[in-house]
């Protein structure tokens, strides 16, 4: 599923950099390193982002 339009990347690749980032991770940094280093333009993933960061950090699946 993509998560991002404005700056094309998938839900597979928000698990990969949130499993890197692990209890250190926040939508900004998230954001910028799923985004390869851009800033969010339209803003309409960071709700998706927001819940797959908080669920990771809850230890649970972030499907
Ligand atoms: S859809 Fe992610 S910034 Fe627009």
């Amino acid at each position: 599923m993509m998560v991002c339009l404005c700056h094309p990347f998938s839900d597979k690749k928000v698990r990969e950099h949130l499993e890197k980032q692990g209890g250190s991770a926040r939508v900004s940094t998230v954001y910028t390193a799923c985004a390869d280093g851009e800033k969010p333009s339209c803003c309409t993933c960071l709700a998706t982002l927001k819940d797959m960061v908080q669920t990771h950090k809850a230890g649970g699946a972030t499907a």
